[in-house]
């Protein structure tokens, strides 16, 4: 059941993608070249489908969620190409493809990153929602989940933790930021597609995602260790070559996993309190927590 709400979710996201990317630009054709060769490099696209699985629990139709579902992913792979640039974690191979930087250099990936970024608020912004505070609710969750005391923050603390020893409380807060704060607004997103959507029913799924968040990073700390490069698209043993700050490096692999587990469990007890379909949500917490890459 799950299999089949991912493809229908991942086609419709990459669908609006498309249409998001298609217009040309013919005084620097790299550049767009540059964003689609990362929006589509493969990915799972568990961003968006979170946007629709949100939307579907608090009881919209996945069309309402399109725009949200495309911004989100959009930011994500921003975050993907710089992340792996070689001022950060210098990373040669994504999603089982040479990273932007290598094939297009470093200036055209810096701009392909910043302009995916931009992109994703524009379609934000166009986005036909019946409600226009909610759509500017929207707006100001996503520029926050994305800057200094979200997204940006926690990838500027990883940078400066490499090699440094971490306390647990560190550790969770700079997780909770570099990949929890994007989950997160992912999920707000989809429960503010709905018009006059409660704001129970929104803080009620903000704890679910809390709590995935900080799970997707530790599984991915894991996998880091655990799996191999050709399953994981990117290169196994990075975290450990760079000295990074993670779970397993504190907390050691089975520490890491109960912890992983604990976050699960705190999950599906918050959804346990939302009125409304959350199988989705509920299958995306055990996938987030049993994939493989
Ligand atoms: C990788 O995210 C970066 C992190 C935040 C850990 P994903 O594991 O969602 O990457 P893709 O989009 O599926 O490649
Ligand atoms: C990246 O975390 C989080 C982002 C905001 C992109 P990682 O550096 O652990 O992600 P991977 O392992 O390279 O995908
Ligand atoms: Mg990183
Ligand atoms: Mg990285
Ligand atoms: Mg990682």
């Amino acid at each position: 059941m799950l299999e089949s709400y991912m493809v229908e979710c991942k086609t419709r996201v990459e669908g609006v993608m498309q249409l998001c990317l298609s217009e040309p630009f013919e005084l620097a054709p790299q550049l767009r070249e540059a964003m689609s060769y990362s929006a589509f490099a493969g990915g799972k696209r568990l961003r968006p489908i979170l946007v629709y699985a949100a939307a579907k629990a608090s009881g919209s139709e996945a069309q309402l969620a399109d725009s949200a579902a495309c911004a989100v992913e959009f930011i994500h792979a921003y975050s993907l190409i710089h992340d792996d640039l070689p001022a950060m974690d210098d990373d040669d191979l994504r999603r089982g493809k040479p990273t932007c930087h290598k094939v297009f250099g470093e200036d055209v990936a810096i701009l392909a990153g910043d302009a995916l970024q931009a992109l994703a608020f524009t379609v934000l912004a166009e986005m036909d929602h019946p409600n226009p505070r909610q759509l500017l609710q929207m707006v100001r969750i996503l520029s926050h989940a994305s800057g200094y005391l979200g997204m940006v923050g926690g990838q500027a603390f990883d940078l400066a933790s490499e090699g440094k020893s971490r306390t647990l409380e560190q550790l969770q807060a700079m997780h909770s930021l570099k990949t929890g704060a994007l989950i997160r607004a992912s999920v707000q997103l989809g429960g503010l597609c709905v018009p006059g959507v409660a704001k129970q029913k929104l803080s009620q799924l903000d704890e679910y995602a809390a709590h995935i968040g900080l799970a997707f990073q530790i599984k991915d700390d894991i996998l880091d260790i655990e799996s191999d490069t050709e399953t994981l698209g990117k290169p196994q043993g990075a975290d450990q070559a760079k000295l990074k700050a993670t779970y397993p490096a504190l907390l050691g692999l089975d520490g890491a996993k109960e912890k992983m587990i604990q976050c699960y469990a705190l999950a599906l007890s918050a959804l346990e309190t939302i009125d409304g379909d959350t199988q989705c949500l509920r299958l995306l917490a055990q996938h987030v927590i049993e994939r493989d890459f």
